[in-house]
C-alpha cells in the first residue's frame, strides 16, 4: 500500500519536470487500482519546504511581457503563460490535499484526480509549444500564483475560496472568448486544448465550491457571506474584475448572490 502523502512529499522535492508529472500520474493510477492509503500520522511540512524548477524565471506581473496574439511571438508567449498556470495548477491541487487534514477520503481523491489532470493539460500544452520549438522555462513566467497558496496555508476556507473559487474561476470568464479568437484565426489545435481544458476546469471550480460549502456547513458560517468576507481578506485589490461568465460559474456551485456581490 502506497501513501497519498509519500507521493505529495516525493513531488516537492526538487525533481526534474518529468518526474513531477510522472509521480501525478502514478499517485492517481495507484489510487484508481486500489492501491493508495489516506492515512495521515505524519507531521505538514511547512510550505516554504516546496520547491520548484530553476526555469521559469518568476517575474512579478507588471514585469511580464504584453502579448498579441496574432504574431507568432505573441501567440509563443501566451501558451508559454498558460503552461505556467498549469504547472503551478499541479503545485496547488497537490498542496491543497497535503496542507489540509482530518477531511472525507473523497476530499483527496477529489484533488489527487484535478493534480492528474492539470498534469494533463500541462502536457497538452507543452506539446503544443514543443511544436512551435519552444521549451517551458524559455521564457519568463508570472511569480504570483503561488502566493494565493503561502497566504492561505494555515486555511482551508481560504484557499478554497482564492484558488479554486477566484484564480480557477477566472479561467472560466476568460477561456470562451480566447476559444473564439483562436477560432476566428483558424486555429483548430488551439481550440481543441483550450476547450478540453475548459472543460476540466468547470469541475475543478465546482469541486471548490461543494468543499467551500461543505466546510461552511460543518463549522456553522453561512457560504455566501464568508466567501466575500474571505476574498475581501485575501484579494489584493478588492475583488477580481470581470466580466464573470455567469452560466459556467452557476454550474460550477456559484451563486447568483455571490456572482452579483463579485460585479457590484
Ligand atoms: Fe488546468
Ligand atoms: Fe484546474
Amino acid at each position: 500500500m502506497k501513501n497519498l502523502f509519500e507521493f505529495t512529499e516525493a513531488f516537492f522535492q526538487p525533481i526534474s519536470i518529468d518526474e513531477k508529472l510522472a509521480l501525478t500520474h502514478q499517485a492517481w493510477h495507484t489510487h484508481i487500482s486500489g492501491g493508495l492509503s489516506f492515512t495521515s500520522d505524519r507531521p505538514v511540512l511547512p510550505i516554504d519546504r516546496v520547491t520548484f524548477p530553476a526555469r521559469p524565471e518568476l517575474l512579478a506581473p507588471r514585469q511580464m511581457p504584453r502579448r498579441k496574439l496574432t504574431t507568432t511571438a505573441g501567440v509563443a508567449a501566451f501558451f508559454h503563460a498558460i503552461a505556467h498556470v498549469e504547472f503551478v495548477a499541479i503545485y496547488l491541487a497537490w498542496d491543497i490535499l497535503y496542507r489540509f487534514r482530518g477531511m472525507p477520503d473523497q476530499f483527496y481523491q477529489d484533488w489527487l484526480r484535478v493534480a492528474d489532470e492539470e498534469a494533463q493539460h500541462f502536457e497538452l500544452i507543452r506539446m503544443h509549444l514543443r511544436a512551435i520549438e519552444i521549451e517551458y522555462g524559455d521564457l519568463p513566467a508570472h511569480s504570483g500564483l503561488w502566493d494565493h497558496a503561502k497566504d492561505t496555508a494555515d486555511d482551508l476556507l481560504g484557499r478554497l475560496a482564492m484558488v479554486p473559487r477566484c484564480m480557477e474561476a477566472r479561467g472560466l470568464d476568460v477561456t470562451p472568448a480566447l476559444i473564439e479568437k483562436f477560432r476566428i484565426l483558424g486555429d483548430d489545435a488551439s481550440v481543441a486544448i483550450l476547450t478540453r481544458i475548459l472543460t476540466d476546469e468547470v469541475r475543478h471550480v465546482e469541486r471548490g465550491s461543494y468543499w467551500f460549502k461543505f466546510v461552511c456547513q460543518q463549522r456553522g458560517f453561512e457560504a455566501e457571506a464568508k466567501y466575500c468576507e474571505l476574498i475581501d481578506q485575501y484579494y489584493i485589490g478588492g475583488k477580481p474584475k470581470g466580466p464573470f461568465n455567469r452560466e459556467l460559474r452557476k454550474i460550477a456551485g456559484f451563486s447568483d448572490a455571490e456572482i452579483d456581490w463579485l460585479e457590484s
